[in-house]
């Protein structure tokens, strides 16, 4: 009998203890896949309905009009308003700033919103995105959620960190 009840004994421990790698292994997986994603700049849900910082509008001729050329329109959620109308020049973590790009066509005498070209996105984690300054950078192409950011450094931070004492942010709230 004994050899048996030792032979299950043991083939039981052994089912554990690959079950319980497989599990480890499983889990492992699942957080390093979720930190991939995560460390995305999220598409920003509903920026609309945020707080409107300010409009510029820039016409053929500006030295940036082919990458910014239109009429953008920026906006701040809850956490970078606190900072921005306070002034400050610290943004917590969570703060997002949207940069809402459109065509600006002509027509009797009148500058319009036309469609949609780039939306672009700031959002602070001061851990995920060391960096570049602790903000992520993305910019979403048109109406859709295709992201064209290939090189956030190049492509967007190595221009903002003209704004380094205001953490990065160009735009200043007025009353
Ligand atoms: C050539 C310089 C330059 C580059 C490159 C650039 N930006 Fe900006 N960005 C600006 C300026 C200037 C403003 C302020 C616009 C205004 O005052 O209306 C701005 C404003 C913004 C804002 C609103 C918050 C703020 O700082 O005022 C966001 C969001 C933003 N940019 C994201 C991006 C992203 C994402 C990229 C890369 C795809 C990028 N920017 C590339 C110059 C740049």
């Amino acid at each position: 009998m004994t050899p048996v009840c030792l032979t299950i004994g043991r083939f039981t421990m052994f089912r554990k203890i690959f079950f319980a790698v497989a599990l480890l292994s499983a889990l492992v997986f699942l957080a390093t896949s979720a930190k991939d994603n995560s460390s995305k700049v999220p598409y920003p849900e509903n920026y609309r309905a945020w707080t409107h910082i300010k409009s510029l509008i820039l016409l053929p001729g500006h030295p940036l009009y082919n990458d910014f050329g239109g009429i953008h329109h920026v906006y701040a959620n809850e956490k970078a308003l606190k900072t921005l109308r306070s002034g400050g020049n610290v943004f917590p973590d969570g703060s997002v700033l949207v940069f809402d790009l459109m065509e600006a066509p002509q027509k009797d005498n009148a500058i319009s919103e036309g469609q949609r070209k780039v939306l672009a996105v700031m959002w602070k984690d001061s851990k995920k995105y060391q960096t570049t300054g602790g903000w992520g950078f993305e910019a979403f192409r048109g109406d859709t959620r295709e992201r064209i950011v290939k090189d956030p450094v190049k492509e967007c931070y190595n221009c903002h960190t003209g704004q380094k004492h205001h953490d990065f942010v160009f735009s200043q709230y007025r009353k």
